[in-house]
């Protein structure tokens, strides 16, 4: 029998994500399986899997045979985008590394915000002895925008420490502790309970830029915050960017933790990087370690292949 081959298709991420490393992880978990890196020589028609972060459009259709794409992260958004896409499942990334640093990222942005960081850290540098009144966690309410994977195990978190949590998602759910809104429709209801603003969404047309103003004015301003706080750590395609700087400086948003941005690496000239009011991070919240990434994906194809199914398929008409 012949065995597939997996094309390694990794472009960008951190030097820990670099292709050699990716591929002595794969040839470590797919043992009887050549995995190749894009500069081998292969007939294209041996590929059966290709495990990939962000390829180049067109990449993946060179392929004829192609099975399964392993997209290496949570988010499609790139993949979905390539017009050439050939049309077999793509299963993206949900692990519990993942989910787990996700949910420190978020924990400890909205705790960075509840507990006045920016002004304490500023009194610090000013030495000014200067102590604020500290509210309890019982006293603001999350909100969090894409209750999946990501979202659900942060709520779950948040409301352990101590917060309201509120969530926002397509489909209604149930969620212990946690106070669930659907659809359109019941956004509104969402953002007037939501004091500290958690984006967790995957970029499809239907989220682009939905963190804008109408958004942010429709937030709570009554919790001892006063002004309410964005936290985006989904995509920066889901924010008008100019609309976070405006809400910033008119102090319709107190604050905003940005980890994603339209354009990335964050142009120098971007008034994000002194803005005063905003604690930025370089699209690392959640930068997974291979070694758990290329067991998931080699388990994948050994289920796949012994005819069970594949998990988190992309629904390609939603997006995500
Ligand atoms: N910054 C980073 O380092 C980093 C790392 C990993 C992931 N991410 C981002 O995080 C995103 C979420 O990941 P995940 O694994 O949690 O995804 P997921 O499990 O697919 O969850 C997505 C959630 O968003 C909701 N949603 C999607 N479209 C919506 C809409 N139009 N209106 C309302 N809710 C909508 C979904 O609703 P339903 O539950 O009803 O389907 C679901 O609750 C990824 O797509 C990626 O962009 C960022």
């Amino acid at each position: 029998m012949t065995i597939g081959a997996l094309a390694l298709l990794v472009h960008g991420g951190t030097e820990n994500w670099s292709s050699a490393r990716w591929k002595a992880r794969f040839d470590e978990v797919c043992r009887d399986r050549r995995v190749l890196l894009p500069d081998a020589t292969v007939d294209p028609a041996e590929v059966h899997y290709a495990a990939v972060w962000k390829p180049r459009p067109g990449e993946l259709a060179a392929f004829p045979n192609l099975r399964v794409i392993f997209n290496l992260g949570a988010g499609v958004d790139a993949l979905m985008a390539d017009a050439s896409l050939p049309n077999v499942p793509l299963v993206r990334v949900a692990v519990s590394d993942l989910t787990g640093r996700m949910t420190e990222y978020v924990t400890l942005h909205v705790l960075m915000h509840h507990r006045q960081e920016l002004y304490l850290r500023e009194s610090q540098r000013e030495k000014r002895w200067a102590p604020r009144y500290q509210w309890a966690a019982g006293a603001i309410t999350v909100g969090i925008m894409g209750m999946g994977t990501l979202g659900a195990n942060a709520a779950e978190v948040l409301a352990r420490i101590g917060f309201r949590v509120v969530g926002w998602s397509r489909s209604a759910k149930q969620v212990d502790g946690v106070e669930c809104f659907a659809g359109k429709e019941q956004l509104g209801a969402f953002l007037r309970e939501t004091n500290i603003l958690v984006c967790l969404l995957p970029l499809t047309p239907d989220t682009r830029h939905i963190l804008n103003r109408d958004v942010f004015a429709g937030l709570n301003r009554n919790s001892p915050m006063g002004a309410p706080v964005l936290i985006n750590a989904g995509r920066g395609g889901l924010q008008d960017e100019a609309d976070i700087l405006r809400a910033l400086d008119d102090g319709t948003l107190g604050a905003a933790s940005l980890d994603v941005f339209e354009t990335e690496p964050l142009p120098q000239v971007s008034p994000f990087w002194n803005h005063p009011k905003v604690v930025l991070t370089p699209h690392n919240a959640a930068d997974t370690d291979p070694d758990e990434i290329s067991k998931y994906v080699a388990q994948q194809i050994e289920r796949f292949e012994a005819g069970g199914a594949l998990e988190n398929v992309v629904d390609r008409r939603r997006g995500y």
